[in-house]
């Protein structure tokens, strides 16, 4: 019976770290999280200059908290922010719809761990090889002194959308 157990927790423990292995990670050592596309949807999101298309997404902590109201968003929340290449639809041009797919990015609470740079881990994978971005983990620099600017909406851009 012991036995059992003790082979049940390694097989568990192998299977785990096969699962981890396959998930590319960012310098700062937040991992890429599989199931970004089965969360909800936050906003849709066009940025002009990169000619990008995007959804963000929010993991069920933070789709419960933004509907809420809340601000700043509870401990567990994670965004994701999906990017495509915006390209004209062949059969409508006026239309414009996602090509190539471009980056997936994350912010992930943890007002402890992430503390100095306001509560939030930061994590991009870059095209279809999901390339963890930034040479080490002082690139998350980057991304937070962009965000600084909204402080105030916990240095979040993106306001859920309003549906009736
Ligand atoms: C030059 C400014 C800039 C930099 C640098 C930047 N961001 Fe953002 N980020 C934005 C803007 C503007 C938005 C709003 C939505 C959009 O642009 O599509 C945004 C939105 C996001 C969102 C969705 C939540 C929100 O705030 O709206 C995530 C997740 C995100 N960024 C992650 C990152 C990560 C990770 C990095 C660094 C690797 C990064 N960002 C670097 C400007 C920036």
């Amino acid at each position: 019976m012991r036995r059992n157990i003790l082979v049940g927790v390694i097989l568990l423990l192998v299977a785990g770290s096969v699962v981890a292995a396959e998930r590319p990670v960012a310098p700062n050592g937040i991992a890429l999280y599989p199931d970004y596309m089965s969360w909800k949807v936050v906003a849709p999101s066009y940025r002009e200059d990169k000619g990008h298309i995007r959804v963000i997404t929010g993991n069920n902590i933070a789709v419960t908290a933004l509907r809420a109201g809340k601000n700043p968003l509870p401990d567990g929340s994670v965004l994701a922010k999906v990017a495509w290449k915006a390209e004209k639809h062949p059969s409508f041009p006026v239309a414009t719809e996602p090509g190539a797919f471009a980056q997936v990015e994350f912010m992930v609470k943890d007002a402890r761990k992430y503390k100095d740079t306001g509560g939030w881990g930061f994590a991009r994978f870059v095209g279809n090889s999901l390339k963890p971005y930034g040479k080490d983990a002082n690139f998350v620099g980057e991304c937070f002194g962009c965000h600084v600017p909204v402080a105030s909406n916990d240095y979040l851009f993106t306001k859920i959308v309003k549906t009736p």
